[in-house]
């Protein structure tokens, strides 16, 4: 049962700073006030986003689908200041974490917005227009009720080949065997799919937070660097996403209590 008292107020960052997260660090420093930055795109506007317009410069372009508490999408935008990111999740809680720190961090380089995937693929990104995409342990959604919530499907893969700029890549991890096995058996049909092992080198202890609660459970980490395969029209994509199955996987339940684990903590 829920207990109704409250937990103690936590001390508030301080500027000079580095949080925690599981004892990880969270990357950046926070600024003094005065530097800090506006993160938040309250609103998508409709149509088609203008990168140039949204950052004030051109630069290349990287989009964090499923962002979650927006670790994965500061690292890379502290470690990469000449690169532009737009983190974006469908859990408002999650994205105001996000949207805090990079704040706090005083980052011009980066955006966050609530709003799904798919939908985000294929009403706002002109085609050819973005260098990366990462997705970081999609949700495998247990109940099969749910099962039509997958992120990646054929019809997204072909969204994604089709946003990416020439030699433009996507990245996926996640820890679950049957995903990665569904990934694995897609992927190549849009893309050239290199299986990436090993801890990130610049993030040995996880690039994001689910990664990080995943390897303190001991769990395999799965992940691979996929280039858009340029011989593959708009087109064909299109028709190969329509003759691909579904990811109708049966996820295992064992490792939904990690999920539980994720959602507490
Ligand atoms: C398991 S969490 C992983 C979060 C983060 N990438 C990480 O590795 O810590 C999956 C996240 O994807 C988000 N999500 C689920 N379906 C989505 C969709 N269609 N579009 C964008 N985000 C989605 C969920 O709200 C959740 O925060």
């Amino acid at each position: 049962m829920p207990s109704n008292r409250r937990s103690p107020p936590q001390p508030q960052p301080q500027p000079g700073d580095i949080e925690l997260e599981f004892g990880v660090p969270i990357p950046g420093r926070i600024l003094p006030p005065e530097q800090w930055a506006k993160t938040a795109l309250k609103k998508v506007p409709s149509g088609l986003l203008y990168w140039e317009a949204l950052f004030g410069r051109r630069a290349p372009v990287v989009i964090d689908i499923g962002c979650g508490n927006g670790r994965s999408t500061l690292a890379s935008a502290v470690a990469r200041p000449e690169v532009d990111h737009l983190g974006i999740e469908i859990l408002p809680v999650v994205i105001r974490y996000a949207t805090r720190r990079a704040n706090q961090r005083g980052l011009s380089n980066i955006r966050f917005a609530v709003i799904g995937g798919r939908e985000f693929l294929s009403e706002h990104v002109a085609a050819g227009s973005v260098a990366e995409i990462h997705i970081y342990h999609p949700q495998p959604f247990y109940d099969p009720a749910q099962i039509h919530r997958r992120l990646i499907t054929p019809e997204f893969l072909s969204l994604a080949h089709r946003s990416l700029t020439p030699g433009g890549k996507l990245l996926l991890q996640t820890d679950h065997p049957s995903y990665w096995a569904y990934i694995q058996s897609v992927v190549p049909c849009f893309f050239d799919l290199r299986a990436l092992s090993g801890p990130w080198s610049d993030s040995p202890r996880g690039r994001t937070r689910r990664e990080i609660i995943a390897r303190h459970h001991g769990l395999p980490i799965f992940r691979g660097e996929a280039i858009r395969r340029y011989e593959i029209s708009v087109d064909e994509a299109l028709r190969l996403a329509n003759s691909l199955p579904p990811p109708t996987f049966n996820a295992d339940r064992r490792l939904r209590q990690l999920d539980e684990i994720e959602a507490r903590s």
